[in-house]
């Protein structure tokens, strides 16, 4: 991460952004604004008031007023304190709910995204755009609203009560400003590389442990504890400099500030009592003084801290404002309604496609599967197979040829309606947490009965039902207690449940042990029936149920034919069957 973007310059297009997030919430936070003035008002009109009990009541022993004042005081600070609660609560409500809303908005956002979009944005950072840097906007608008704006109204309201009670006094009190300001600037810029240095060293630890525990088996086969702990304890050590030095400039600020708040006290007390002996000042004057000065400077300690905060919070925002900035959907202006395409033929014609600008993946591919014919690809790891399903269901655009279904190019369909014709068993099956049942679902809302009719057609059924919950039983992540073969099932159902006219079948290169490798052939027959379907084949079984093979090489078809047909070629089929196939088929 670079410095810039963990504190970007204060941005008024970016804050102007943040503060229209605050717009269906307006009433609201007028109301909070409001209650910021009363509760700045409240605060400095005690002194005021103070200065008022003892000039007129204590020194003209006038009782009655100064029960009054006293009264006054009391209501003022009771006042102060209700609305500094609505001017919290209500500011933070409106925050929650716009970090609701943005959370929302990214999610939607985020899914609208296509493959390639979200190839180039890792998901962990989505994660926490959507988590931490919403998170931060209640920084941004705690720190501006309930810290800084508060504290610039009552210090700029104490400049202005100390000039309304004595000029004189005050003109003099106020010499101790510029070294308080120019003390701010300086270490709101330490603070900064220290808080930069804080962040970026956090960052890189959490790196490093995200990795080093993901990977913790390889750590531990390969007796790489030792290495891997003096590498954590290096960064670790990195870490806690960073935070030392932060501690340190808090250190020092904090009591340097409070050295200027003595001074100004001592001359205050020095100046202003001479001053009080000549009769030119009162009192309650001098009192007065010596209260609004505390109060000018109680906010100036955190003042260079709530600044820091406030960019940081700001760096946050940038970066959800950023991604909701940037979209790459895959267009879906199709109209056309999968089902009216009459003939379900595929047909790839010239297709050319890559993922990265200079690798071609696919080169000029072309082939036809015909309405009803089951086809086999075939091709060494990495030739495209999996990339062609993903073709078919535009999870990614082709960059040139043209990609027909019964005749219509892929894009004049809807994309809804065309992910719902064209489904696709994928290579790696991924379930959610839930159960079985809200597994194959997938939120369809199909009823019971089906699901248990494709779950028996699909061999899942009886595996399903010795589960402790049958269907109900619920998946833990990555769903760990099923074996590949059972996950691999369940994939099936869920693909059959849709009764896709088309079917894509990318099969998992994971071992199967012979008694699901059975289960899975016979669950394929009743899945590949009657249907269009282009079966990317790693079992030699499998491919034995095509009626006819395309051998992918270089991308484009390289051979194709007939298993028997393509032995006798003795080509690239024949090199790829005795490499791969030929130890699998004794399970056969
Ligand atoms: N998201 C991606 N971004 C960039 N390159 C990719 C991406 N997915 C795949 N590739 C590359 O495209 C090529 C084809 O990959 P593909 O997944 O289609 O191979 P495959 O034939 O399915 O292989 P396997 O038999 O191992 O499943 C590979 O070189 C791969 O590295
Ligand atoms: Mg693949």
């Amino acid at each position: 991460m670079s410095d810039s973007e963990l504190l970007p310059k204060f941005d008024l297009h970016l804050v102007r952004k943040l503060m229209a997030s605050l717009k269906p919430y307006t009433g609201a936070v007028v109301v909070s604004l409001v209650a910021l003035l009363v509760s700045a008002g409240a605060e400095l009109a005690v002194p005021i008031l103070l200065q008022n009990g003892i000039d007129k009541g204590i020194l003209q022993k006038d009782l009655a007023h100064l029960t009054l004042v006293s009264g006054t005081i009391l209501g003022m600070i009771l006042l102060g304190m209700v609305a500094s609660f609505f001017q919290v609560y209500l500011l933070s409500r409106v925050t929650q709910d716009v970090m609701k809303d943005i959370r929302t908005t990214l999610f939607a956002h985020f899914q609208r995204q296509s493959s390639q979009y979200l190839y180039n944005h890792p998901v962990g950072k989505l994660v926490s755009a959507v988590t931490s840097d919403v998170a931060t906007l209640s920084d941004f608008f705690n720190t501006l609203f309930t810290s800084l704006l508060k504290d610039f109204l009552v210090m700029l309201g104490v400049v202005v009560a100390l000039f309304v009670l004595d000029a004189q006094l005050a003109f003099f009190t106020v010499l101790s400003l510029p070294p308080v300001l120019v003390l701010v600037a300086f270490f709101r810029i330490w603070s900064r590389g220290a808080f930069r240095l804080v962040r970026a060293q956090v960052s890189r630890v959490n790196a490093f442990l995200s990795e080093h525990l993901q990977g913790i088996a390889v750590v531990q086969l390969f007796g790489r504890e030792k290495a891997s702990r003096e590498a954590f304890a290096k960064e670790n050590e990195g870490l806690l400099h960073a935070n030392l030095t932060e501690l340190m400039v808090n250190a020092v600020f904090r009591p340097l500030i409070d050295v200027l708040w003595a001074v100004s006290l001592a001359f205050l007390i020095w100046f202003g009592t001479g001053q009080s002996l000549h009769h030119a000042v009162t009192l309650g004057v001098l009192i007065a003084f010596i209260n609004l000065v505390g109060r000018f400077y109680q906010p100036v300690g955190s003042l260079a801290e709530n600044f820091t905060l406030l960019q940081s919070a700001m760096a946050g925002g940038e970066r959800v404002f950023g991604y909701l900035g940037e979209a790459r959907p895959i267009p879906d202006r199709g109209t056309r309604p999968l089902s009216n395409a009459g003939q379900g033929t595929i047909e790839f014609e010239n297709v050319e496609f890559r993922y990265l600008p200079d690798e071609p993946v696919l080169n000029g591919l072309t082939f036809r599967v015909e309405e009803g014919e089951t086809v086999a690809l075939v091709g060494y790891t990495g030739a495209g197979k999996t990339t062609i399903t993903n073709l078919l269901t535009r999870m990614w655009d082709i960059d040139r040829g043209a990609i027909r279904f019964g005749g219509y190019e892929l894009k004049e369909f809807r994309l809804d309606s065309l992910r719902r014709g064209i489904q696709s068993v994928l290579q790696d099956v991924f379930l959610f947490s839930g159960t079985i049942y809200d597994n194959i679902d997938l939120g369809r809302g199909l009823s019971r009965d089906r699901i248990e009719e494709v779950c028996r057609q699909v061999q899942a059924h009886e595996f399903i039902e010795k589960l402790p919950l049958g269907y109900d039983t619920p998946l833990n992540e990555g769903a760990t207690t099923l074996s590949a073969g059972q996950r691999q099932l369940l994939s099936f159902a869920r693909v059959l449940a849709q009764d896709p006219r088309v079917l894509i079948l990318d099969e998992a290169t994971a071992n199967i042990d012979t008694e699901t490798e059975i289960l899975i052939q016979r669950a394929l027959g009743e899945l590949l029936k009657g249907r269009t379907s282009l079966v990317i084949a790693h079992r030699l079984s499998t491919i034995r149920r095509a009626h006819r093979i395309l051998v992918l090489d270089a991308g484009r078809i390289a051979e194709e034919g007939t298993h028997e047909q393509l032995m006798e070629q003795k080509g690239f089929y024949y090199n790829l069957y005795k490499l791969q196939y030929e130890k699998g088929s004794s399970s056969e």
